[in-house]
């Protein structure tokens, strides 16, 4: 089943926590964390994930925009995120393995992240540590981008690898995901739509957090 991880980017961070509870029939809950470094922008940090940890029972899947993440990943665990992606783009290769291996050591799950430029490649020496593989299908940074169908290629890329190595990771893409595009990241290998903007903005949020699924 396709899992939706609605991203509080979009959300209202005066009411954080009502609108925590409007997305509750999601699977995951995406935290987006930028440093003004790593990408063009400022979001939240440590204080507001373990803010976010006692108000929702819900998995928090968080993205880490952050310049060489190896340094925060363990104080993300203890502040209560169930699953921390890093940006391969972020650090060394060995930096990056560290970060991961830090993050399983706390008992939780980890995963690498692929900006736009980034070829599915660079993905594969952390496959066998990651329990998530993130294909950006937008410029890492900001909410509300348009969809770049271009990453297809690789999503499907790494989809072949997942499936013939038998590995236990789920494919999730993230940026400019709607009614319309999320039957074409579905159709190509993606397992875990994040989607903010689409969510946030809709009417009916339920009713859109059951339309994404495809
Ligand atoms: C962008 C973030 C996304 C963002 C997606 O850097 O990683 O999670 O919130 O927003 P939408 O769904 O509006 O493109
Ligand atoms: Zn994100």
């Amino acid at each position: 089943m396709i899992k939706i991880a609605p991203s509080i980017l979009a959300a209202d961070f005066a009411n954080l926590e009502r609108d925590i509870q409007k997305v509750r029939t999601a699977d995951y809950l995406h935290v987006d964390v930028m440093d003004g470094l790593f990408v063009p922008n400022i979001s939240i940090g440590l204080p507001v994930v373990q803010s976010i940890r006692a108000v929702t029972d819900m998995p928090l899947d968080v993205h880490l925009m952050i310049d060489r993440p190896v340094r925060y990943v363990e104080r993300f665990c203890q502040a209560g995120a169930d699953i921390v992606t890093v940006h391969v783009e972020a650090d060394s290769e060995e930096n990056t393995h560290s970060a991961l291996e830090i993050i399983r050591a706390q008992g939780k799950r980890a995963g690498v992240v692929l900006k736009p430029g980034t070829p599915a490649e660079a993905a594969l020496p952390f496959l066998e540590k990651c329990a998530m593989v993130l294909v950006m299908t937008v410029e890492p940074g900001f909410g509300g981008q348009k969809f770049m169908e271009d990453m297809m290629p690789k999503l499907q890329t790494l989809r072949g690898w997942i499936d013939e190595r038998g590995l236990d990771c789920e494919l999730e893409v993230d940026g400019g995901i709607d009614p319309v595009t999320c039957k074409t990241v579905i159709a190509n290998g993606a397992s875990v739509l994040v989607a903010g903007s689409s969510v946030y903005k809709a009417a009916d949020i339920p009713g859109r957090i059951q339309e994404l699924r495809g």
